[in-house]
């Protein structure tokens, strides 16, 4: 918590000093390129992570994020998270989380993300009334600081910093290359609700996708990989 706060203190103390097109080494464009990913590497974007077309994703071997950035302002971000359930250790949420379009680097330092609209997540709750459903994904993210160090073991480390503040684990860079899949709308679209994360359950059940050869394999894999991914 001392942490979290004097983090969140760091941050306010450091926001108004950054000037306008500020390039210094931590603030560097063309340092942004490339694929970034955090811990053991294993999320990574393009190809590899999300199908947009038919709205699945290949399950990496262990969780984490991962960042693309080109040089001519697209982003590409993918996502897999499991959330531990203390009042009931069975009771793991996995969440994959995709979607890619054109980033924004405003003058005050924060980065904003504009997906285009194809993004899509799957959440997996063995102990909710639906345990698994895929849905859109089209949320503006907005990171108030972005910055890369340069670490002596790693290389270059991308930090961001989430709307409010909180810091995402560092990612490494993977590529200087972006991994991505190609930059443009990958699927059509029929719904044009724009969810907030707050609303997301709630307002999407009719979106809901089921099949249940599919509930049945992704709660099997939920389980197996879930406790793997735990124990690492
Ligand atoms: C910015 O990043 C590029 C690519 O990593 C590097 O060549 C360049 O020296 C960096 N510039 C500064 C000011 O650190
Ligand atoms: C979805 O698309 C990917 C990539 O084209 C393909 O490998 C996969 O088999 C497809 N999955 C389903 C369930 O159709
Ligand atoms: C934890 O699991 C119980 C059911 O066992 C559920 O009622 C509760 O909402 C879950 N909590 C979270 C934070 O998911
Ligand atoms: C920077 O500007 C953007 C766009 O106006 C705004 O959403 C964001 O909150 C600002 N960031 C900070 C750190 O004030
Ligand atoms: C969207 O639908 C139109 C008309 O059916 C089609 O021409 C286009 O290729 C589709 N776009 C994608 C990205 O699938
Ligand atoms: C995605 O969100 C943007 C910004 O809120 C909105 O303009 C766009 O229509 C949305 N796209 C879809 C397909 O919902
Ligand atoms: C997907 O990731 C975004 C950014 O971290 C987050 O706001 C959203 O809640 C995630 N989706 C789920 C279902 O957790």
């Amino acid at each position: 918590m001392m942490l979290f706060l004097s983090l969140i203190s760091l941050l306010a103390a450091v926001v108004p000093a950054l000037a306008q097109g500020d390039l210094t080494a931590a603030h560097n464009t063309s340092g942004l390129e490339g694929t970034w990913s955090t811990g053991s590497r294993n999320v990574v974007t393009g190809s590899g992570f999300a199908n947009p077309k038919n709205r699945t994703f290949t399950y990496p071997k262990t969780t984490g994020m991962s960042f693309s950035f080109t040089d001519t302002g697209f982003f590409e971000v993918a996502r897999y998270r499991f959330t531990g359930n203390g009042t009931d250790p069975h009771c793991i949420t996995g969440v994959m989380n995709w979607s890619h379009g054109k980033y924004v680097l405003v003058d005050n330092g924060s980065m904003i993300l504009h997906p285009f609209g194809d993004g899509f997540q799957q959440i997996q709750d063995p102990c909710a009334a639906e345990s698994n459903f895929i849905e859109d994904y089209n949320n503006t993210e907005l990171y108030v600081q972005w910055r890369v160090f340069e670490d002596l073991i790693d290389g270059p480390k991308l930090h961001l910093f989430q709307f409010d503040g909180a810091p995402l684990p560092p990612q490494f860079q993977v590529s200087t290359t972006p991994n991505m899949l190609p930059t443009q709308p990958l699927r059509n679209v029929t719904t044009a609700a724009s969810l907030t994360a707050q609303n997301l359950i709630a307002t999407n059940a009719g979106e809901r996708v089921w099949s249940s050869v599919e509930i049945v394999s992704l709660v099997t894999s939920l389980a197996t990989v879930g406790i793997a991914t735990l124990l690492l």
